[in-house]
């Protein structure tokens, strides 16, 4: 299969994250990282913000492109002509509403397939609003997130929308 869409919300991009898409990189010939612009929700970081970090993240990925979406994520990735969606897969916790997602996503689009990938188990426990906890309360967060991200995430600024 050629071409994948990664989507999520990446608010912010975590390093779980960023090991999926390197990962999804040798897997498939493109990948698009898709971050989710849902007007109606209030994520922590702008849009623009989170898709920057992610391009800061990525320039050791040459078939990564990052890309914004809104709607239904299935007529996103009929519109880019990919194949694959891919998620990451942390706990058990993660299944019920992954597998919920991907037997929606594929009664939807049938001839797309939904792929998962374990997460390294170094972020197993990972995720973007317990980094946004720890940084909000002075706690370490390195190692957690990319440097530019940290740096972002400590000096607590936020961009326009
Ligand atoms: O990083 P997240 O928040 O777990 O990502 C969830 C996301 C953006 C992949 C999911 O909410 C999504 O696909 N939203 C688009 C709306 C959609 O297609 N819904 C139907 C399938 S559940």
């Amino acid at each position: 299969m050629k071409k994948a869409v990664y989507p999520g919300s990446f608010d912010p991009i975590t390093n779980g994250h960023l090991d999926i898409i390197e990962r999804a990189a040798k897997l498939f010939g493109e990948v698009i990282v898709a971050v989710i612009h849902n007007p109606e929700k209030r994520p922590f970081f702008s849009f623009k913000e989170r898709a920057a970090m992610i391009k800061q993240a990525l320039p050791h990925c040459p078939n990564v492109t990052v890309d914004s979406f809104d709607g239904l994520l299935v007529d996103y990735v009929r519109r880019q002509k990919a194949g694959a969606i891919v998620r990451g897969l942390r706990a058990v916790s993660d299944f019920d509403y992954e597998f919920q997602m991907a037997l929606t996503n594929r009664r939807m689009a049938p001839e797309i397939e939904t792929v998962f990938l374990m997460t390294d188990y170094r972020y197993s426990y990972l995720s973007s609003s317990f980094v946004k906890q720890i940084a909000h309360r002075g706690g370490d967060i390195s190692g957690l997130v990319p440097p530019p991200v940290a740096l972002k995430l400590k000096s607590g600024k936020k961009g326009a929308k």
